[in-house]
């Protein structure tokens, strides 16, 4: 039986996250579309992933890239059609990977028709109580409703016409959905059934703690110190997610949840996995651990024991649309990362010494229990561009943090498939039109075509390691056992045959006793395990 048409397929898969806008681009506009995913699949295929999770697609005015959704049962005419979205899904299939598309039930975009109806009616209206309307603070209602402040800056209310101000946890242009409201769920439901029934194989679910307000919306100044945030993770939250399960359960093919949770305490991060709950959630410890062997260890070992309490498989994660691409992060002299870690931005990065530790990475992540994802362009070693003018630059978070956040375009530039100059294939030729965003010349060594068949590339370690990772019984979901190793060294078992480690140290360390190398991110030295290698060991 093979991986992906396993009923547990998720507990093992390895999911490729597509950039909608930045795969390909097919009709030539220097944006990327489902003509141009469709055409690229084959990458896909000759990596070795078992499904792809697609950023938005939805109608949308695009204020914040997609995650500002105008409809959710059609694809914006930038990204294409929605029978090319089924068509998508379908051929997809036929080459065994399964699609999971983006759900933002959140908030939704200020040209959504229920959020016009809303601004319309007034304040007092029926329509109104789909969103969170408040009067506002002072005399003359001139303050916001509370203190709370949007997470792209700036406080998380706007002032429409008639006085009344309304919630939105991320820019103006997102209203975040009233989730106490029947119409609100109802709606939902039948959204998630509008994409089932097209077959996709599940759905990301974004800012999956958010959903629920706390009641009267308290300000966070009556909270004790380290009370839960009363814009995030309520207990109503669950109640949404056992019904949202129900109605996945009904569906045949083993579909599945990946939820969206930056929560730092292991325990409540748990509580969405029960079995009742959502299937997994994105693990995002790991990727704002430093490049540090203890700090990594301890990341590993208190994630595997927060899943084993609730029996959901771990998912690792390096990189996707909203962080610093790992390669910068690892080649810095500050190597964790903190969501507003991107201010960081223009610190001195090595990126040899970044791209070296990515690979060491790559070989980590792919060895540990559980799912793993690969945000698209880091199996092509691809680094954060920061040097984007800001005139081009898209993301909302520059303006509205008053320019202190240089925003994630720089780990959204479009990915370079081939030829020695922008736009590298992400456009058909000849069509003369320059990708959405710029990409540096230098990415004309790290193009798919440089990289094919190149045995020291970074695609070709990807492709090698998922090949392994497929074809090996003991990797994917399970347990690990650590392996006794010199201070800095990383060393785990899957099984009694299967050993991976991680050098971190400052110096070439020895290997456990192995039969055979299977993998190893950079030559070993004189059989010793060079500073920022990996290597994979089959031990019987
Ligand atoms: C999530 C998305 C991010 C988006 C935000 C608001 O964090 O990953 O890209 O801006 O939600 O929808
Ligand atoms: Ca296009």
């Amino acid at each position: 039986m093979t991986r992906t048409t396993d009923t547990d397929w998720w507990r093992s898969a390895v999911i490729y996250q597509i950039y909608p806008r930045s795969y390909a681009d097919g009709n030539g506009d220097g944006i990327g579309d489902l003509a141009g995913i469709r055409d690229r699949l084959s990458h896909l295929r000759a990596l070795g992933v078992d499904a792809v999770w697609l950023s938005p697609w939805y109608v949308s005015p695009m204020a914040d890239a997609g995650y500002d959704i105008a409809d959710y049962r059609d694809i914006d005419p930038v990204f294409g059609t929605l029978a090319e979205a089924e068509s998508l899904i379908a051929e997809a299939e036929a080459q065994g990977l399964k699609i999971i598309v983006d759900m933002v039930p959140n908030h939704c975009s200020d040209r959504h028709p229920w959020f016009r109806a809303a601004l319309e009616a007034g304040p007092g209206s029926p329509e109104r109580q789909r969103f969170h309307f408040r009067p506002g603070r002072g005399e003359q209602g001139d303050l916001p409703p509370n203190n709370w402040q949007s997470h792209f800056g700036g406080p998380a209310w706007t002032q429409v016409a008639d006085g009344e101000w309304y919630l939105h946890m991320f820019a103006p242009q997102q209203p975040d959905w009233n989730w106490q409201h029947p119409h609100v769920k109802a709606e939902f439901e039948s959204v998630l059934r509008f994409w089932l029934d097209r077959g996709v194989a599940g759905f990301r679910i974004d800012v999956a703690d958010h959903l629920v307000k706390a009641a009267g919306l308290p300000e966070t100044t009556m909270l004790p110190a380290g009370a839960v945030r009363p814009w995030r993770d309520q207990e109503g939250v669950h109640d949404i997610y056992r019904r949202w399960r129900r109605i996945l359960d009904e569906y045949p093919g083993h579909r599945v949840f990946v939820a969206e949770l930056w929560d730092d305490d292991p325990d409540r991060f748990s509580r969405y996995l029960r079995p009742d709950e959502l299937h997994s959630a994105f693990n995002f410890p790991l990727l704002q651990s430093p490049w540090d062997a203890d700090a990594l260890r301890n990341v590993v070992d208190t994630t595997l024991a927060a899943h084993a309490r609730v029996g959901a498989p771990a998912t690792w994660v390096l990189s996707n649309h909203d962080t610093t691409r790992h390669v910068t992060r690892y080649g810095r002299t500050d190597t964790s990362y903190a969501l507003d870690g991107r201010r960081v931005h223009h610190a001195p990065v090595d990126l040899d010494l970044g791209t070296r530790r990515a690979r060491a990475a790559a070989l980590l992540n792919l060895a540990l229990p559980g799912s793993a994802y690969i945000y698209q362009g880091e199996e092509l070693g691809l680094w954060e561009v920061e040097d984007i003018p800001l005139n081009l630059r898209q993301d909302p978070t520059l303006r509205q943090s008053g320019g202190t956040d240089p925003g994630r375009d720089g780990c959204r530039v479009p990915l370079p498939w081939a030829d020695e100059a922008p736009p590298f294939a992400f456009s058909p030729p000849s069509t003369g039109t320059e990708p959405w965003l710029p990409q540096p010349p230098a990415w004309k060594d790290h193009t798919v075509a440089a990289q094919d068949n190149d045995p020291g590339s970074m695609l070709e370690l990807y492709r090698t390691a998922l090949r392994i990772r497929t074809g090996h019984p003991d990797l994917g979901d399970g347990t690990l056992a650590w392996l006794p190793a010199p201070e800095g060294v990383l060393a785990f078992t899957r099984s009694s045959a299967f050993a991976c480690v991680v050098n971190l140290s400052s110096q070439p360390e020895p290997l456990p006793a192995h039969t055979r190398q299977l993998l190893t991110s950079v030559p070993l030295d004189d059989g010793m395990l060079p500073t920022d290698a990996a290597a994979w060991l089959e031990l019987l």
